[in-house]
């Protein structure tokens, strides 16, 4: 995670973010310390990284790189003012303990786009990772690879419009995606919940599974009802101040799978 210390809205490069809009440094930061300490709760482990002034979107951590079986892709930003974060991300996993760090040479927006199941990863594209990145995960890690194509602007990434809750359960909204890409996830995960846009509207699918708790926005009531019916235990987070911004659990954490 990264601590939201410079966080701000400066730019718009989602349609959520209006830099006429004032966003308040206290509650965001208070809001993202009880988000760390939600997770410490639950018995994870949470490393930091250092924020970088000027970087106002580092705070979501989950674009940095995607982490799978020890091995470190850093993203590739698709926008200018989001580049450089990609050097701190070189920089932390660089200090050691990964057998590969490398940059993504396609645009690559880390785990707001590529998501890990059981066995495979599920990728987005349309709006930031580049359809190419696809094929570049596919072979640096040696897993399958299902492409999913994203429709609606206000769900840019993968994380903002899919979570993945076990080996193989998900919950998506299919509403953000296009006819054949919602033909591909309903043919892979018969049994996903399928979010309502009242709870995807305020982010419900930007949530992180555990395989037993999610932690979610708390205004995704109805998704938390759902889940709930499935057998997990929903967990509420107020990320209010960092939706401004076009962020909300996930997009704060990224995995790091050993
Ligand atoms: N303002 C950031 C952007 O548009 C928000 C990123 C949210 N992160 C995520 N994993 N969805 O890039």
């Amino acid at each position: 995670m990264c601590n939201p210390m410079y966080f701000d809205v400066t730019y718009s490069i989602n349609p959520w973010m209006d830099p006429d809009r004032p966003t308040s440094p206290q509650t965001g930061l208070a809001q993202w310390k009880r988000l760390f300490d939600t997770f410490v709760g639950l018995g994870h482990d949470v490393r930091l990284i250092e924020p970088v002034p000027g970087l106002p979107d580092m705070v979501f951590a989950a674009n940095g790189a995607i982490v799978l079986d020890g091995k470190v892709l850093v993203a590739r930003f698709r926008h200018p003012q989001r580049r450089d974060e990609s050097a701190s991300y070189l920089e932390w996993f660089g200090r050691g303990g990964w057998s590969t760090v490398q940059q993504a040479e396609h645009v690559n927006e880390g785990e707001g786009d590529f998501l890990c199941t059981g066995g495979e990863i599920l990728a987005g594209t349309g709006f930031r990772s580049d359809p190419r990145a696809h094929d570049e995960v596919r072979e640096f890690f040696g897993r399958p690879v299902i492409s999913l194509t994203l429709v609606d602007p206000r769900f840019y990434h993968l994380d903002t419009a899919l979570a993945v809750l076990g080996d193989n359960e998900v919950m998506y909204y299919p509403g953000a995606f296009s006819p054949q890409s919602r033909a591909v996830l309903s043919e892979r995960f018969p049994d996903a919940i399928l979010a309502e846009e009242a709870d995807a509207a305020v982010f419900g699918l930007n949530a992180l599974s555990d395989g037993r708790n999610v932690v979610l926005p708390r205004g995704a009531a109805g998704l938390a009802v759902q889940l709930r019916e499935a057998g997990y235990d929903p967990v509420g987070a107020d990320l209010t101040e960092l939706l401004k911004a076009g962020g909300s659990v996930k997009c704060c954490t990224l995995e790091l799978r050993e």
